[in-house]
């Protein structure tokens, strides 16, 4: 299936089922990318790398409600569907799954929950405590709905994409699950829809948090094991930054996200500042290299401690 080939939306789940079970029934392979729209280059690549290993793309453009606290954006995140449409397309998406709110909860508030509450209690959850099971929940339905073999996420989003990794395993969901590497602009700033809320002047403050994932990442690749002086040095950055305040910078481990003792090999680095009205957050890898045992210089083959 080529870039060329035309785009179609869907807006039922009785009609995406019936076109991708048509197109799984002669062997081909669905690639799915969830999305809330106002796409920009980061969904763009998640798009492209489901075209370059599947045979059929869908994506979804679903503002998700359950996933918004009363107090949060929902009815003022950004909408572009005709761009949105124009950018699927070009990016190799074959089917765009665009349903409305009574499609996908016909019944008002939903009755059943997916939630990983270990995973999702901290970080993003400690400032959203309903927002991760909101995502599981309807990733869980848009696994269902569209049976995808491969599924894309961005690390943008790092805890989610860990949350849908072990709902996934957890729950023996048939599907594969695909990190990809943040898409930035080029002053270092994670794209993100939520980037458009910005006033140029708050705009021109947000490379403070990639800044600060530098130093951090410069810290442990330089030898500091503390995690506190790590994320304080990452603090220090982002307080430097008057239009930002730090919501939190974190040095976690990469699969259980829980804050390790000292550092020993691989972590991630997480930070969220607020920066005029959005929230923003950004990650990165960082790793300790485990020094490398010096050659034996006597060429004797006995190291000090053999007994021989
Ligand atoms: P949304 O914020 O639209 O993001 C959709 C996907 O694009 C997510 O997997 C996200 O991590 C990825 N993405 C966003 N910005 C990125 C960037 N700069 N680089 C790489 N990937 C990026 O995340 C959601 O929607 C929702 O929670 C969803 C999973 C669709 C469930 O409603």
């Amino acid at each position: 299936m080529s870039a060329t080939s035309g785009i179609e939306t869907v807006g039922t789940i009785t009609e995406l089922r019936r076109r991708l079970e048509a197109e799984r029934a002669t062997g081909r392979t669905v690639g799915f990318v969830p999305t809330m729209g106002y796409l920009h280059d980061g969904h763009a690549s998640l798009m492209r790398a489901a075209a370059a290993e599947n045979d059929v793309v869908v994506s979804s453009i679903f503002v998700n409600p359950l996933q918004f606290a009363a107090d949060e954006d929902l009815d003022d995140y950004p909408r572009d569907i005709e761009r949105d449409t124009a950018l699927a397309e070009a990016n190799g998406v074959r089917l765009l799954f665009v349903p409305s709110v009574t499609e996908m909860y016909p019944r008002g508030p939903v009755d059943t929950v997916v939630a990983v509450p270990e995973l999702a209690r901290r970080w993003e959850g400690a400032t959203r405590p309903t927002h991760f099971d909101g995502v599981a929940t309807v990733v869980s339905k848009l696994f269902n709905i569209s049976g995808a073999c491969r599924a894309y996420f961005g690390e943008k989003d790092y805890q989610q994409l860990q949350i849908i990794r072990r709902m996934v395993d957890d729950l023996s969901i048939p599907v594969e699950v695909k990190g990809c590497p943040i898409v930035r602009e080029a002053d270092g700033v994670a794209m993100s829809s939520r980037n458009s809320y910005l006033t140029p002047e708050q705009r021109a403050a947000a490379p403070v948090l990639r800044r600060a994932l530098d130093a951090g990442v410069a810290a442990v690749a330089d030898g500091q094991a503390d995690p506190t002086a790590v994320i304080r040095t990452m603090a220090d950055v982002v307080a430097a930054e008057p239009l930002a305040a730090l919501d939190y910078a974190a040095v976690v481990d990469p699969a259980t996200l829980a804050a390790p003792a000292t550092i020993d090999g691989e972590v991630r680095l997480l930070i969220a500042a607020q920066i005029g009205r959005p929230r923003l957050i950004d990650n990165a890898g960082a790793t300790m290299e485990t020094p490398v045992p010096a050659p034996d210089a006597g060429g004797t083959g006995l190291s000090v401690e053999d007994p021989r």
